[in-house]
């Protein structure tokens, strides 16, 4: 049986003066993959009525709460083909299991839950149940990511020797959360945010792009964490060693006070015969340095780029493509999985390689694992549960 399209969205969260919830919107929107007909988006029944109609979505598909979501959804014929969670993280556990019990798939923000206990409950929901749990980690639908995760894996490089990762950002450089940022608010709360500020929030974005560029599994870590804004509660900068599976070494920095740095997301991966670097301030180039010392810059939409990268590609070399379209790459993998699944056949390449429940699991336990080092009295390696 063939699946219609465009597949219907429903988002919990995501409203008025939210963050990600519009670029949840706009990269469901990009292909024609997804249309958004339902959701209860605001913590406040009202302000999410309101801005559901500012969305045009039907009076009897905007909800107050996800519980109203689930009842109203389940009794359609036309019910939502997956809901995107679009929440502060405390919620995303309670929330994603009333969904999935109730027999819905599910797109959901990173980290995958608050604590790991809850992590793991999840992840074993969506395998014991078979619903899709897709998680948006953004930096995995980069092209010239993909160019570099096949690059590595086809031996361009050699063996892996040292990693470098990090996500510097600036935006919390100062006591914000006590001046009524919103979103500062909640993540310097450990009780909404989870044990790990900086590192959970964009550590985690940092160390699933270097594990899915390399293949590589992380064995131990050490960690240092640093809280330098006074009266914050959770980390706002993270060292990072990784000792990975056959000797690689790897590093990785998560900073939400790195001046000068907007999203300042870097990787950089050296083998023995060559490096590859990303930057996502200039994602469409790729920057390879074999052992000749020849140092190339290799562009999106070139010719001779991997399948996986001309998939996700969209204009030619010269016109920028950036986060939306990476977003949007997520989306278009998602609908593909999903449809896929539905038909009983292999996903095509978009819908393959995607971030799933158990990459939301390894995230998080990362997180545990950093945080119970950095508050261990003598540095201690740690080996993370889900590597
Ligand atoms: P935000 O604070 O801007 O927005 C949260 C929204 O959720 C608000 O509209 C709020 O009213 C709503 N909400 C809260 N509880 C709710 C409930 N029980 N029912 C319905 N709506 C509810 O938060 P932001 O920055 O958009 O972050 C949301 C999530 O997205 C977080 O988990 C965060 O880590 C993640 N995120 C992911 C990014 C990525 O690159 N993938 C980037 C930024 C955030």
């Amino acid at each position: 049986m063939s699946i219609a399209k465009p597949l219907r969205l429903g988002m919990i969260g995501g409203g008025q003066g939210a963050y990600i919830g519009n670029i949840h919107r706009i990269a469901a929107r990009l292909d024609g993959e997804w249309q958004l007909v339902a959701g209860a988006f605001d913590v406040n029944p009202e302000f999410g009525r309101e801005f559901a109609r500012s969305q045009g979505i039907d009076d009897d598909r905007s909800y107050g709460t996800y519980d109203e979501f689930i009842a109203g959804e389940v009794a359609r014929e036309d019910r939502v083909d997956a809901v995107a969670i679009c929440t502060p993280n405390f919620t995303h556990y309670p929330i994603a299991k009333a969904l999935i019990e109730a027999g819905f798939d599910v797109i959901c923000e990173k980290p995958l839950t608050a604590t790991l206990e809850d992590a793991v409950q999840l992840e074993n929901l969506a395998t014991e149940t078979g619903r899709f749990v897709g998680v948006t980690y953004t930096y995995s639908g980069y092209p010239m990511v993909h160019e570099a995760r096949v690059r590595v894996a086809r031996g361009d490089i050699g063996n892996i020797r040292t990693v470098q990762v990090e996500y510097p950002l600036e935006w919390m450089a100062t006591a914000i959360e006590q001046k009524g940022n919103a979103q500062a608010a909640w993540r310097t709360d450990p009780k909404k945010n989870g044990r790990g500020g900086s590192i959970g929030d964009i550590g985690t974005h940092a160390y699933h792009l270097a594990g899915f560029v390399t293949g590589l599994k992380l064995q131990f870590l050490t960690a240092d964490l640093a809280t330098f804004v006074e009266g914050r509660a959770l980390d706002d900068n993270a060292h990072v060693m990784m000792r990975y599976e056959g000797g690689a070494r790897g590093l990785l920095w998560s900073s939400q006070v790195a001046l000068g740095n907007s999203n300042g997301v870097r990787l950089r991966v050296f083998g023995e015969t060559g490096s590859l670097s990303w930057y996502q301030e200039q994602p469409n180039e790729l920057i390879y340095a074999p052992l000749d010392g020849c140092v190339q810059v290799v562009k999106r939409g070139a010719e001779n780029l991997s399948e996986d990268a001309k998939v996700r590609t969209r204009t030619p070399p010269g016109h920028p493509e950036g986060y939306l379209e990476a977003f949007a790459n997520l989306y278009a993998g998602f609908a593909e999985a999903i449809v896929a699944r539905r038909e009983g056949r292999a996903p095509e390449a978009l819908g393959q390689n995607l971030p799933l429940a158990y990459d939301g699991l390894k995230g998080v336990a990362f997180v545990e694992a950093v945080v119970d080092s950095s508050e261990a009295t003598e540095p201690v390696w740690l080996r993370p549960i889900a590597v």
